[in-house]
């Protein structure tokens, strides 16, 4: 064994498969595009890094991923910077350098009176009204999404007509929309909402960008090639190819299912009412926001188990909600077993609390070696830039 566990586990040719899906969908059906690969999804170093050298844009959303893209070494004009709490002095920057920039909020138009570049271009982000398209899939299907200019109450054409008074050139539309199915349907209703408002304003968009919130790597869903080509069947009518690129925005889709996380069984007790199975890992590092309600996961045992009619699965956190699953009817597991969940790779890294142990090795694995790409965190990098 050349890892030690907790970790996680990158598993790199699956990345790279998953990713040449998206990639000949998207050269299939709209050979004009730029994917940003999402930070928040999960911003570790090697991975920000692996897809910039995939040839991805940095897709940020605060002043700190921005100034990450660029430590990393993200061309100062290969970032798409979205979201509605960009600082002052990166916006100005981002547009200065012709980055892709989707403003979110009104105080970003008055900054555009700072920018001093003979063209100045941004996209907006717009808010519609996904739920009346798609019933039962939005977020918040009563009072709607917080993001962007409204469409429907003609917040959105008031934008529209304050850039083009004070002379900007209005690039891009940006429409991503995070849904609870992450469904076809959303994507068609994406594609239909940027056509209706291209139509209304006349805008000629250097851009369609329609975000993220896509599956992928996962057989039994929606695959990149039907969300891609319904997309381009409905596009095609208002955009020219050639003159408008097709920007995604996947997180989840690229970097949730190569990503798996490994524990190790360190105690096993009875009690009056269970066995738990204590491990040395926890729910918080596959679950953060504790929303899931199973895990892929699977056993790494050796030699014949009698059968144990309930196990419960636990984490090493003194949170009693700690308890990663019930194993009824399985294999009686001992110290030294290993459990192994997959698909974790998104909003794990990326929302894990400090909370008892600090951040765990990450190995990269290919053809069955094991890579440390980042590791573990101990006092000295939990107590760095504290004052005590
Ligand atoms: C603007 C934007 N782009 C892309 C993403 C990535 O979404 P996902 O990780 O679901 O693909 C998000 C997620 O919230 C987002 O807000």
């Amino acid at each position: 064994m050349n890892y030690k566990t907790p970790c996680y586990v990158i598993h790199e040719k699956e990345l790279d498969d998953n990713f040449i899906k998206l990639t000949n969908a998207l050269q299939k059906h709209w050979n004009n595009y730029i994917i940003g690969y999402s930070y928040k999804t999960n911003a570790l170093p090697w991975i920000i890094k692996h897809f910039n050298d995939l040839g991805c844009y940095a897709e940020t959303v605060s002043e700190d991923e921005y100034n990450l893209a660029k430590l990393i070494g993200v061309s100062k004009d290969k970032i798409v910077y979205n979201g509605p709490i960009k600082t002052k002095d990166t916006f100005i920057e981002a547009v200065n350098n012709n980055c892709i920039v989707n403003i979110d909020s009104e105080r970003e138009i008055e900054w555009l009176d700072e920018v001093d570049i003979p063209m100045r271009s941004v996209g907006i982000r717009v808010n519609f009204n996904i739920e009346k398209m798609c019933k039962g899939q939005s977020q918040c299907p009563e009072d709607g999404g917080r993001f962007g200019f409204c469409y429907e109450n003609g917040e959105l054409g008031k934008t529209i007509d304050i850039l083009l008074s004070k002379k900007v050139r209005i690039s891009g539309l940006h429409l991503h929309t995070s849904s609870k199915s992450r469904g076809l349907d959303i994507y068609r209703a994406i594609a239909e909402v940027a056509c209706r408002i291209q139509k209304e304003y006349s805008l000629e968009l250097d851009y369609v960008d329609v975000g993220g919130g896509f599956f992928g790597g996962l057989p039994t869903k929606p695959q990149f090639d039907e969300y891609i080509s319904l997309m381009e069947s409905i596009l095609i009518k208002c955009f020219d190819k050639q003159k408008t690129k097709l920007i995604v925005e996947p997180g989840m889709a690229v970097i949730g299912a190569p990503v798996s996380y490994i524990t190790t069984v360190i105690d096993v007790k009875d009690t009056e009412f269970n066995r738990f199975v204590i491990t040395d890992g926890t729910r918080t590092s596959i679950d953060p926001l504790m929303t899931k309600k199973a895990y892929f996961h699977r056993l790494k045992i050796n030699g014949e188990r009698y059968v144990h009619p309930k196990q419960v699965v636990c984490g090493y956190t003194c949170m009693e909600h700690d308890r990663l699953f019930e194993e009824l009817e399985g294999p009686t597991l001992q110290m030294g077993d290993q459990i192994i969940y997959d698909k974790v790779g998104a909003y794990t890294m990326s929302l894990t609390p400090l909370f008892i142990k600090y951040f765990p090795d990450v190995y990269v694995e290919n053809n069955g070696k094991y890579d440390l790409v980042r590791k573990a965190w101990e006092p000295e990098q939990y107590v760095q830039l504290s004052k005590y």
